[in-house]
């Protein structure tokens, strides 16, 4: 199913944003013309990812413990993240962002 979750101008280049898709916290994350989309909460202890910070060019330093993961694949790549996020394709239609989730 596709939701409409947000403008694009209303994503500063990255620097995460939570939205909200039938109740499941989504973080979206601009880098450059592109936006990334992943669950909103960090698999080591299910804290908020927003907040986090953009260490590499799709690599996201959560904001909690120090553990880091890569927004394009969900995969883990710093402890004490240690097993995937899920992420959802995105498309950018007209100015809006576009979250692809089943
Ligand atoms: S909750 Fe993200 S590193 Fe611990």
């Amino acid at each position: 199913m596709v939701h409409d979750v947000a403008a694009v101008s209303d994503l500063p280049e990255g620097t995460g944003v939570t939205v909200f898709v039938e109740g499941q916290p989504v973080l979206l994350v601009r880098v450059g013309d592109r936006v990334f989309a992943t669950e909103g909460l960090c698999s080591h202890e299910e804290q908020p990812l927003e907040g986090g910070s953009l260490i590499g060019p799709t690599e996201w330093l959560c904001p909690h413990h120090g553990g880091a993961l890569d927004l394009a694949t969900g995969r883990p790549t710093r402890m004490p993240v240690c097993s995937s996020v899920e992420t959802f394709p995105v498309r950018l239609e007209g100015g809006r962002v576009l979250v692809v989730m089943d």
